[in-house]
């Protein structure tokens, strides 16, 4: 097998100092469609979900399998349309969601109505389209039945398991804190805990217009590596064989794995790791104490331990598709067959979300300011007319992106400095990035923004949402407008009475 890590080569290239996504020159995309700006390789996404199918394919001989990107994770429109005109099918959280994989044509028999918490609209909604629902909470199987005998038709259901994982006490992702993996997902607040899983499947056996098809299993992004996978696949299939005993036999003819793969350049939780963070706790009365050798020694002392615990380590080798894909399929068949579960048929699916949009999109910023401070401590900004409002998702979980100074993209590094986005928060992007020495104007390409990032900007200190470009080979087309003040304020509706001049709206 080859080693993790071993990519095949991916839609991002250095041509004579420049960066190049497919055949297009990143910093001529930003002059061409202005800053900031999301933008998506077509190559990329086709390939990464045909990657999916076939590894997948490769490995369950057993039956179908299918591929269902999580929509939660790109929920641009082309980009769904691509997947959909490629036969993929989706996981679907809100029922926004929903109404726009529907409007790209997507197959319902092969999406997955996730999540908790669902409405009675949202579930009508799902039936009448004729979606999958995967059910997370114990009233939702008397919902279902009820919605579903009013619409005359019978409901396909899946249960959201939570298998105990005491096999996997290494330390989480997840989170920053040091816990095992076990706890990690034993407290994220997804999937049935596994003491209502039997008399629930009894509940579904005996609802006429319930029929349940199928286990979910979902826990999260814990761990890049291959024997993450393969003790997440051994007690999901333990749990797989107890339920089909305790429900006389009974056989799925679905099992989705979720998603939870890392992306190929995983930026996960990296900004400021656990380890950075004991030490800083750690270190926290150490540092007070230098206070006492007087106030130009302890700003020294602290300028040099700054610079420490900026270092960051290398990021954990990520196994390629292909790679998960086969230790997922082997465990599965390996441990299901030995719980004495009948195969054949038996339709694997998978929900990939960062794994396969992840190193599809970049974001693309110019330099607006280099800052710099000598005293009391040398410190230096890169200022971006981007913010990390506009990549909520990788603020959330931490992310570390990779980076590159498209026209600048070979120049040594010889600068260090925080690159930082424009809104007044602290807005930090990456800390203590070593870089070239940049200018005003120069492009900053930040890496493996594919998922979670777009899908969850936000516009503060109202500032207006970028746009969104999609290239193919040496074309480039815009698939989303940047927002305009009136899409940012289009919402908001002043009272008549707080227009009338002079009265301040009261009486
Ligand atoms: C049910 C389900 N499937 C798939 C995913 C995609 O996860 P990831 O992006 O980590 O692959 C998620 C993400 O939260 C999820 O909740």
């Amino acid at each position: 097998m080859q080693a993790p890590g071993h990519h095949p080569p991916d839609c991002l290239s250095i041509r004579d100092g420049r960066l190049f996504i497919e055949e297009c020159d990143a910093a001529g995309l930003v002059e061409r469609f202005g800053s900031p700006l999301f933008v998506f390789s077509e190559g990329q996404i086709v390939d990464n979900y045909r990657r999916f199918r076939d590894a997948f394919a490769r490995g369950w001989a057993h039956g179908p399998v299918d591929v269902m990107p999580a929509m939660k994770a790109n929920t641009l429109l082309a980009v769904r349309q691509l997947l959909t005109n490629e036969g993929a099918g989706a996981d679907l959280y809100s029922p926004e969601e929903l109404e726009g994989a529907l409007r790209t044509g997507v197959d319902p028999a092969r999406t997955s109505a996730n999540g908790g918490g669902k409405s009675r609209e949202h579930l009508r909604r799902c039936l009448q389209a004729g979606v999958r629902l995967t059910v997370e909470d114990l009233h939702e199987i008397d919902w279902i039945q009820e919605i579903a005998a009013e619409l005359g038709l019978v409901a396909k259901i899946r249960l959201r398991v939570k298998p105990t994982l005491p096999n996997l006490w290494r330390r989480t992702d997840f989170t920053q804190l040091w816990i095992p993996i076990d706890l990690g997902v034993q407290v994220y607040k997804s999937g049935i805990p596994p003491e209502y899983l039997v008399e629930l499947g009894r509940k579904a056996f005996a609802a006429p217009n319930v029929d349940l098809v199928g286990l979910h299993f979902h826990a999260g992004r814990h761990h890049p590596s291959l024997w993450f996978w393969e003790g997440m696949m051994v007690r999901f299939a333990r749990l797989v064989g107890d339920l089909c005993r305790a429900w006389d036999g009974w056989k799925p003819q679905e099992i989705d794995i979720g998603g939870g793969m890392a992306s190929r350049r995983d930026p996960h939780n990296k900004e400021f790791s656990r380890w950075e963070f004991l030490t800083t706790c750690l270190g926290y009365p150490f540092l007070v104490g230098l206070r006492g050798l007087g106030e130009r020694l302890y700003h020294s002392l602290l300028g040099k331990i700054l610079n420490l615990l900026t270092e960051h380590p290398q990021p954990k080798g990520v196994p390629t598709i292909e790679e998960y894909a086969a230790t997922i399929t082997r465990t599965l068949s390996r441990e299901l067959t030995r719980q004495g579960v009948d195969l054949e048929g038996v339709r694997l699916q998978t929900e990939p979300g960062r794994s396969l949009y992840g190193d599809t999109g970049i974001h693309l910023a110019r330099v607006k300011v280099v800052k710099r401070q000598t005293q009391p401590i040398p410190y230096t900004w890169v200022l971006l007319d981007t913010s990390y409002f506009f990549l909520a998702g990788g603020v959330f979980e931490h992310n570390r992106h990779p980076f590159v100074v498209a026209n600048k993209a070979d120049a040594p590094h010889t600068m260090k400095a925080d690159i930082v986005g424009h809104s007044c928060y602290a807005d930090q992007i990456i800390l203590g990035a070593h870089l070239p020495e940049v200018e005003m104007g120069d492009v900053v390409a930040i890496l493996e923004a594919g998922a979670y990032q777009e899908s969850s900007a936000s516009n503060f200190n109202a500032m207006p949402r970028p746009a969104t470009v999609l290239v193919r080979d040496d074309q480039a087309e815009m698939i989303k407008r940047t927002e305009s003040v009136d899409d940012i304020y289009g919402r908001d509706h002043i009272p008549d009475r707080l227009r009338a001049p002079g009265s301040g709206g009261r009486p």
